[in-house]
Order: structure tokens, then sequence, then C-alpha cells
């Protein structure tokens, strides 16, 4: 489809763009298009204002257009606007990480940068082999993933993710040698939990009766696990869930990688979910909030013990890795703005605040029409709906449409709709956003 106007002022050509993970058609039949946002809204074609419900992507956790982030990306642009950091450097990329090392767990001091969430995965991976490599235990090849997880759209991070539709047509080509754990949904017990379920602890245990009985923890690398599943359909851990595979990576000598590309920056009422559960993994991977979506930044944070195993080696290179804009001056200088956000707006303290409140919001939506379950942690929650026979989805789908048709953006992902507003959401922002789902789910066939 050609031409299609959006506004009387704007014609767009839509044919060129193949979108990513969109029904094409369907959107170019009836695009929604955004042309500005600020603070917690989007600014449509039409001129319209929408609520946005879910960080955008779960990643704009300082809001919109935050102009302390505007201004850095701004001047950076016109100072140096891109040096790369192959044996050179530029001080942001080190203030930065004196920054991220600050706010890590305490022993995690390292940080290597990516671009996205998905180079982080194969950074985290590929540091973990290296680092038995370089310990003498080099037949540690094996990953561990879960069932439901997301880890992102690169071969090593779809190989660990647990999304069928995601992996189904690129079965033959993931990585061999990885297992998953079951993911930790579904306990009839446990619908409707409030905060972390009480049921489930014992789903760890498969980590060492099954896998590592298996295989030998002698051949297993690492496990990784996104501590609360956001792309999965929001499933929250467990209570006991992750400190118990944690007990299990760490009496066989497997490093725990928590994938914290959602789970990080606040998301959780503390800088990382590390902190908010109380365990220490060894690597974290991070993207999105670090720049509160304004600037591609991802990276790995690393134990220091694990960095120094690589830096003792002789001279040389010590990690051979890295992408060409890893520290791009851009990302590190909104990256630095968007933690200067939240540490002045005191906003991984307001989201932790502000749960008690989202939390009932998330709940307000049990007793409506075909409602299954509703979960929440932090300020990530969801609402999982009946599919409607023989089309799991559509009925998500449908009631995100017309969300987005009264003014709201909130996520389908599968029969869910998941609910992740920038933290700097008010109380009338939350009432908007369940009293228009609530609405929607009250007709929806
Ligand atoms: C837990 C997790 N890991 C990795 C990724 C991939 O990040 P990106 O899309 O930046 O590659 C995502 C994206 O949503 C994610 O949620």
């Amino acid at each position: 489809m050609n031409q299609r106007d959006l506004s009387a002022s704007q014609a767009l050509n839509l044919e060129h763009y193949w979108m990513p993970f969109t029904d094409n058609r369907r959107f170019k039949a009836k695009p929604k298009m955004v042309v500005a946002a600020k603070d917690m809204h989007f600014t449509t074609a039409e001129g319209r204002q929408v609520l946005d419900g879910l960080a955008t992507l779960w990643c704009v956790n300082a809001g919109h257009a935050r102009p302390r982030i505007v201004e850095a990306i701004r001047k950076q642009a016109g100072e140096l606007d891109f040096a790369a950091s192959f044996s050179l450097g530029h001080p942001l990329a080190f203030r930065l990480a004196e920054r991220i090392a600050a706010l890590a767990p305490k022993g995690m001091g390292h940080v290597f940068y990516t671009n996205s969430g998905s180079e982080a995965i194969d950074t985290a991976l590929k540091i973990a082999i290296a680092w038995h490599r370089l310990r003498g235990e080099g037949t540690r090849t094996r990953f561990v993933g879960r069932e439901r997880s997301y880890h992102g759209v690169n071969i090593a991070g779809m190989s660990i993710g647990g999304v069928t539709a995601n992996r189904k047509a690129y079965s033959g080509a993931l990585l061999p040698g990885v297992d998953h754990l079951r993911h930790t949904h579904g306990l009839s017990q446990n619908y409707f939990s409030k905060g972390q379920p009480e049921h489930g602890v014992e789903l760890a245990d498969e980590l060492e009766e099954r896998i590592i009985a298996r295989h030998d923890a002698s051949n297993i690398a690492a496990v990784i696990v996104d501590p609360v599943s956001a792309s999965g359909g929001v499933l929250v851990p467990p209570k006991g869930y992750l400190e118990r595979l944690r007990e299990i990576c760490t009496r066989h000598g497997i490093l725990l990688v928590f994938d914290e590309v959602i789970t990080g920056w606040g998301r959780l009422g503390a800088p990382f979910a590390a902190q908010r559960f109380g365990i220490e993994p060894d690597l974290i991977t991070f993207a999105k909030g670090i720049t509160s979506g304004a600037v591609p930044l991802g990276g790995v944070i690393a134990k220091d013990s694990i960095y120094e195993t690589f830096t003792k080696q002789g001279a040389g290179i010590e990690f051979f890795h890295g992408y060409t804009y890893s520290g791009h001056p851009l990302a590190c200088a909104a990256g630095i703005a968007t933690l200067d956000t939240y540490e002045e707006e005191k906003l991984f303290a307001r989201g932790k605040a502000m749960e008690g409140y989202f939390q009932e919001g998330v709940h307000s939506l049990k007793g409506l029409p075909n409602v299954t379950d509703c979960r929440n942690l932090g300020m990530i929650g969801a609402v999982e709906l009946a599919s409607r026979p023989g089309a799991y989805g559509a009925r998500a789908y449908d009631a995100f449409e017309k969300c987005w048709d009264k003014g709201v953006f909130v996520r389908p992902v599968g029969d869910s709709l998941a609910f992740c507003p920038p933290l700097i959401a008010e109380k009338k922002h939350l009432d908007q956003m369940f009293g228009t789902v609530a609405e929607v789910l009250k007709t929806l066939p």
C-alpha cells in the first residue's frame, strides 16, 4: 500500500520499511503512527495523546524526552560524535562504567558495552565459555535456559530463549548444547498471586536432578535466567526459586547469568533484580533503561574475579570480542544523563513506592470477562485472557488495538496484556491505564 494519508499534512509510502516483530500487512492497513513523545505520552500522527503503559518496549523508565537526556545527546553530538573503542578511549565510556559499577551488586565492577540486549546475551555467553577455558575447564560449553524466557533474537539468545514462535523457523540452526528448565508459570495454586507466587520453588531442582545429572556439571558453562520473564508473558519467579538456582550453580561451579535487560534500572524498585532478590549472579546483562531508550546501549556487568581472570593472562588482547559501536559516545552521554535523572528524581524509590498502587490496579481486573490470571512484581504486571478456540493471541491483540483507540498503549504478549509504565507514572496515569483496560475487557468478545 503506497502513499497513505496519515494526517492532512502528511503522506508516507509505507511499502519499503520491513517492520520488526510486526504483522506488516495489518499494520500498513491501519497504521499506528507516533510522531512525538513527552514524559508519559505519545502524540500520534492524527494529533491524539496516547498514554505509554509499557515504557514503549520496557525501556523508557525515566519517561520520554527528559530534558537532561535530550540535552546531553545534543551536546555530545556536536563535541565528539564517534570514537571507536578498540584500543582507543574516550572519557564518557569510563565515566559511565564507573557509574554502572556503583549501582551494581558489590564485587561486580566491570562493564562490557554492546548496542542491544541481544548482543549483551551473546557477549555474556562468550565471557562464560572463555572464562572457564582460561581456568582450565574448557569442557564447560553447554548452556541452560528456560522455557518461555526471551533473550533477544540473535542465534545465541534464541537458542537459550524459550519462546516457541521465535524459535520454530530456525530450529535446525540454533546452538547445540542447550537445555531448558521448565518455566515457572501455570501452577493453579499460583493464579492471581500478588507479587512472588508461593508455590514452585522445587522447579529449580530439575537443574540438578535432570540437567546436571544428564550432562555432568563439568560440561555446563552457565545458567541464564531473566529474573522476571517479561516478553514471555510477565512470569514472576516463585519465592525461593532464584535463590535455589544460585545455590545449585555455586555447588557445581556453573556461572549464573541474570538477564536484566528489562528488570534492571529500577523496574523492580532496586537498580537490579539481583538486589531486589538479594542474589549475587556472576554476570548481569543490561540494555533498554540504561538510556531510557533514547540511544541504543547494552552491556554485561561482570564480577571482578571474572574480569581479573582475563586480565591476569600474559600480554595481548584478553578477550577477542567487541562491536564497532561498543561504548558509543552518544550512548554513553545518554546513559550518564539517564542515571543522573534516576538519581535526582529518585525514580527507583518512586517505582518501589508506587508498587502497591500498581499491584491493586493489575488485580482490579480480576473477575472481568475472560480474565484467567493477574500477576505483578515491581512496576511490571500482566492480565491473562482465555484464548479464543484455535486463535491463540487474538483476544489480547484485539484488546491492545481497542486500548490504543481509547488512548492507552499496552502490549499483547500471547494472550496476556503487559503493563510496564515509566517510573514517573502518577496514580492518575495508572488509573487511566487500568480503567481503560477494564472498559475494553468488559465488552471484548
Ligand atoms: C530479557 C531480555 N533479554 C534480551 C532482550 C533483547 O534486547 P534487544 O531487543 O535490545 O536486543 C530483551 C528484549 O526485550 C529482553 O527482554
